[in-house]
């Protein structure tokens, strides 16, 4: 059997996040700048059902079989081999390398369990096709956070921009002009599963006034779509920064996400805010192409702990036009 590797993209929220979970539509792009690449080997002197994991980014080189079973790694690997059928792997070695950082926001986990899926299932001469990825890796999703949207599996399985309805047909988007985001990481590192529990709890307690919120998060999303397929790409910046004090609103910003978004604005910045679940994790800031890296310069002074520059280019789709 040849050697196999499969990748997968980091992802943003765009606009929506948390709004998403109770039907709202929302938007996510790919970061194709950072990714986790799984590469699959034969072992051929290896016995049967012999599988060798190794993540150099988490420390573990580990037996499948000496891996906690609900280790997500162990987890997925069980979940494909159960999918496809084959309950007795055949000896392999796997490596997932990462340039994801963990817990920031950018979809790690969904991006291990689509690379993992689509390498393993193309490694067992069965390449399950995005649909299925999809499917198995929400069911990971579930597993990992809880009552996931599905919003992470989606963009990170098809590696386009997604406007994303929790239940509807999945609707891929295209940008009219080249999109520039500076993503600006706050360093603290916050638990999805944790966020989108408090948030549960606040709309359990305050129902309508929570609800209302949403509604507006999910206009944002409709209006944001407009301007990303009809531009003009600049209008959306206000869009992005309501998005925010909306997120503020519920909760789920801090003094420092806060500062991270009045620094991008008050630097030329058209709008910014929060990115993914809050308490930590990333802003997303829209920007003239010209003045992504004196922003990024910015946010760093301001207190982010790493920064990313990152363009969306228009792909072409059908009924897709310029602006
Ligand atoms: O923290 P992230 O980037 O994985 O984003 C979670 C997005 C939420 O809307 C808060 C939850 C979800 O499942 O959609």
């Amino acid at each position: 059997m040849p050697a196999i590797s499969a990748t997968a993209p980091g992802k943003i929220i765009l606009v929506g996040e948390h709004a998403v979970v109770y039907q709202q539509p929302a938007i996510a792009f790919p970061v194709r700048a950072v990714s986790i690449k799984v590469y699959i080997l034969a072992n051929p002197v290896g016995k049967t059902g012999e599988v060798l994991l190794e993540s150099p980014a988490i420390h573990l080189v580990s037996r499948l079989e000496d891996l906690d079973p609900q280790h997500p790694l162990a987890a997925v690997t069980q979940m494909v081999s159960q999918h496809l059928g084959i309950p007795r792997l055949p000896a392999m070695r796997i490596k997932i390398s990462s340039t994801i950082p963990a817990g920031a926001g950018f979809g790690s986990s969904a991006a291990v369990s689509v690379a993992m899926i689509r390498a393993l299932s193309a490694f067992l001469g069965h390449p399950l096709q995005n649909e299925e990825i999809n499917q198995l890796a929400y069911q990971m999703e579930v597993r990992q956070h809880g009552t996931p949207s599905g919003i992470d599996n989606t963009v990170i399985t098809y590696n386009r921009p997604v406007y994303y309805t929790r239940g509807q047909p999945i609707e891929i988007l295209s940008v009219c002009s080249p999109v520039h985001l500076v993503i600006a990481d706050s360093g603290t590192a916050a638990s999805t599963r944790e966020m989108v529990l408090g948030v549960r709890q606040r709309y359990e307690q305050e129902g309508e006034q929570i609800q209302h919120i949403f509604e507006d998060i999910g206009a944002i999303s409709q209006l944001a779509r407009q301007k990303l397929e009809q531009g003009p790409i600049q209008e959306l910046g206000s869009l992005l920064t309501q998005n925010h004090l909306l997120l503020q609103k519920i909760g789920v910003s801090t003094p420092l996400l806060d500062k991270l978004v009045a620094t991008a604005i008050n630097n030329g910045a058209w709008g910014a805010k929060l990115s993914g679940s809050g308490g930590g994790g990333n802003i997303i800031a829209l920007v003239d192409h010209e003045m992504s890296e004196s922003l990024a310069a910015a946010l760093q002074a301001a207190g982010a702990a790493r920064t990313l520059v990152t363009s969306l280019q228009p792909e072409p789709v059908s009924g897709a036009q310029a602006c």
